[in-house]
């Protein structure tokens, strides 16, 4: 079933879990993913960044996603923009039937931020649909928005962690209804040169300046071992990967006000490796169903695995009864031809 993020936000905040929010790219990402959630029955955030909807054309991404919400009726499924980096792009997706969407403003000035988001946040709330933001500065890919190197962003980290005095200005002003705030995770499979640690008391803090504000945690990928291995053995070179020990994640999401996990490097690990390996261990083979069915089986196992670690398995049907004790109609990815108003305003 078709939701915004809204229902599942409301159970996950004081829930002690978290609904993952997965990448999804291609068909074989997307029936993974969708086979662990059913198996597990667990609501689920698909997300689909600007680089993906250039990859696959949205037509398919659309069609192929359609598919897996008629396939599961029973399950509570998000469709979210993933680092929207324009109104525009919001817009577009808002069109395409999105039912959530972030405006990513964080490399922005503040003040850029703020107007970029509550223009973004005034588009999308007419078609009652949830913004998420994002404020403080994230390393990996952004590290090459604020134009340091990683070295020099780890050592000036503190300065790019989201301020938690400016979060609950920021939530005021912008109108956003979750945030992606800037703790210490990065994007990409190389998060830390030596130890793992992420700024929990600044969780704590933006829970106290900003109660009730569903938080997002992105560049939270663990680059498992066993994949890594995998990988490496079979001819990748991945040297000192390294990402957010899961135990970590598993703590803000039970702990903390954390509703929203976004997974995308470990798809993406669990694919390449079976792949490798079978290219490594059957060099003749050249039927793509005999290298890509592996790979979608590996990210079966490995969103059942986030799953459990986000503590949000079996939470499918309280989120549904959540979604309709609001009386929510139930959007359609293709019923929504224009940005027009919806009754489904969030709040
Ligand atoms: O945050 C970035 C996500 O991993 C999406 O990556 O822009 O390469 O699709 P992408
Ligand atoms: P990872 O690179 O850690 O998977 O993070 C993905 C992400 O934050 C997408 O927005
Ligand atoms: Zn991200």
């Amino acid at each position: 079933m078709l939701m915004t993020t809204k229902p599942m936000f409301e159970l996950a905040y004081s829930g002690g879990f978290a609904v993952g929010a997965f990448n999804v790219n291609n068909m074989e990402i997307t029936q993974g993913i969708i086979e662990a959630c059913a198996a597990e029955k667990s609501p689920l955030i698909l997300q689909i960044s600007k680089g993906a909807r250039k990859y696959a054309n949205m037509v398919y991404l659309k069609a192929i996603i359609d598919a897996a919400v008629k396939e599961h009726p029973e399950l509570p499924i998000a469709i979210h923009l993933d680092h929207g980096d324009t109104v525009d792009l919001v817009n577009t997706c808002l069109k395409d039937g999105f039912t959530s969407v972030m405006i990513d403003g964080s490399h922005h000035a503040y003040e850029e931020n703020i107007k970029l988001t509550a223009e973004a946040a005034k588009a999308a709330h007419a078609a009652g649909v949830p913004v998420e933001a994002e404020l403080g500065q994230l390393g990996g890919i952004e590290e090459d928005v604020v134009g340091l190197s990683a070295e020099d962003y780890a050592k000036n980290m503190g300065k790019f962690l989201t301020d938690p005095k400016q979060a609950a200005d920021f939530w005021k002003r912008s109108g956003c209804d979750s945030l992606a705030v800037a703790i210490g995770t990065s994007h990409g499979a190389f998060k830390f040169k030596h130890e793992a640690k992420l700024a929990f008391d600044r969780v704590e803090e933006i829970m106290k300046t900003c109660p009730g504000l569903p938080l997002v945690m992105h560049g939270s990928s663990s680059v498992p071992k066993e994949f890594l291995d995998l990988i490496n053995k079979y001819g990748g070179n991945m040297p000192n990967a390294m990402g957010v020990p899961e135990d970590q994640i598993h703590m803000a999401v039970t702990k903390y006000g954390v509703c929203k996990v976004n997974i995308d490097t470990d798809l993406r690990m669990a694919l390449t490796a079976k792949i490798r390996e079978v290219f490594a261990t059957k060099p003749g083979e050249f039927d793509p169903r005999n290298y890509l069915g592996p790979g979608r089986e590996a990210i079966v196992g490995m969103v059942k695995r986030k799953l459990h670690m986000l503590n949000c398995a079996g939470k499918a049907e309280a989120v549904v009864k959540q979604w309709e004790k609001a009386g929510k109609p139930v959007p359609s990815f293709y019923a929504r031809k224009c940005c027009a108003p919806t009754a489904a305003a969030v709040a």
